[in-house]
């Protein structure tokens, strides 16, 4: 099986990784059945890439019914230690306009039906989470981002993480407003949960596709809006991970973070009992 430094997921309108050479697709089976669609394997800048389209291509799958645990595992299971998520994301604040990229650092969960953890059936695991993403990968997204030039990017935001599938309702994005969230998208979790579990770095290229339904002079956010806004912004997310590539094409041996050992003092279950 082809390995994998860098995993990328991508959301709504990013269905493959463009400027892959020595491409192979394939189709990885997990304990928790198939992931979202084959894993395209190939290099990008001579840095060998595993991309996953988040929804399936054709975009098949609803953000409740993406198989997380099996998309994590699948890019574990590829050698990958950096996974970078590209997803579109409403707006709940003026200056973070659509067309703009955002480097999130906090999450919020407001899931409320999907399995959240790969430990159950007698073994109890308590991840550390407080910081979601993780922070080396991050500077290198932002750093990357901003050496771009031409491109809009945000250092930090809280994204709450809403079940979907319809968006929100007025009342309910002036309240997210209010409790001090920045971005609002459906997808963020349980993967970044899953990706702590799995020892994995995690980080995210937020695009910000629409003003969600808060905005008085902005129509409210609809599918179309998404995807053309979205679209508008893959080109400069696919430079920015042609940059992140090249930069942890090395691996993490020498990382600061502290994301590859997140188990090492989370177990609670006694083996021996
Ligand atoms: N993804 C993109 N825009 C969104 C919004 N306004 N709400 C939830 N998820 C989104």
């Amino acid at each position: 099986m082809p390995e994998a430094v860098i995993g990328v997921i991508g959301g709504s309108g990013l269905y493959q990784m463009e400027g892959m050479s020595e491409v192979e697709e394939i189709q990885v089976e997990t304990p928790f059945g198939a992931p979202s669609d084959v894993i395209t394997v190939g290099k990008v800048e001579g840095v060998p890439m595993a991309f996953l389209p988040r929804h399936g291509r054709g975009h098949r799958l609803s953000p409740s019914e993406v198989p997380v645990r099996a998309n994590i595992w699948a890019l574990k299971s590829l050698g990958v230690q950096y996974v970078v998520s590209v997803s579109a994301v409403g707006s709940l604040r003026e200056d973070y306009a659509p067309r703009d990229l955002v480097i999130p650092d906090q999450l919020f969960d407001r899931t409320k039906s999907r399995v959240n953890s790969f430990f159950e059936g007698g073994i109890v695991v308590h991840c550390p989470f407080a910081d979601p993403f993780c922070p080396d990968l991050s500077t290198l997204l932002l750093q990357s981002a901003q050496e771009l030039g031409d491109v809009t990017v945000h250092e930090g935001g809280t994204y709450v993480c809403m079940e979907g599938p319809l968006f929100s309702t007025k009342a309910e994005s002036n309240t997210n407003r209010k409790l001090g969230f920045d971005l609002i998208g459906m997808t963020a979790l349980p993967e970044a949960k899953l990706a702590r579990e799995a020892e994995l770095c995690y980080g995210m290229i937020a695009c910000v596709t629409d003003y969600d339904c808060w905005h008085d002079t902005h129509d409210a956010v609809t599918v179309e809006m998404v995807v053309a806004n979205l679209s508008a912004n893959v080109a400069n997310a696919q430079r920015i991970l042609r940059a992140v590539a090249q930069k942890v094409a090395f691996g993490r041996e020498d990382a600061a973070c502290q994301c590859g050992t997140a188990l090492s003092s989370a177990i609670m279950t006694d083996p021996s009992r």
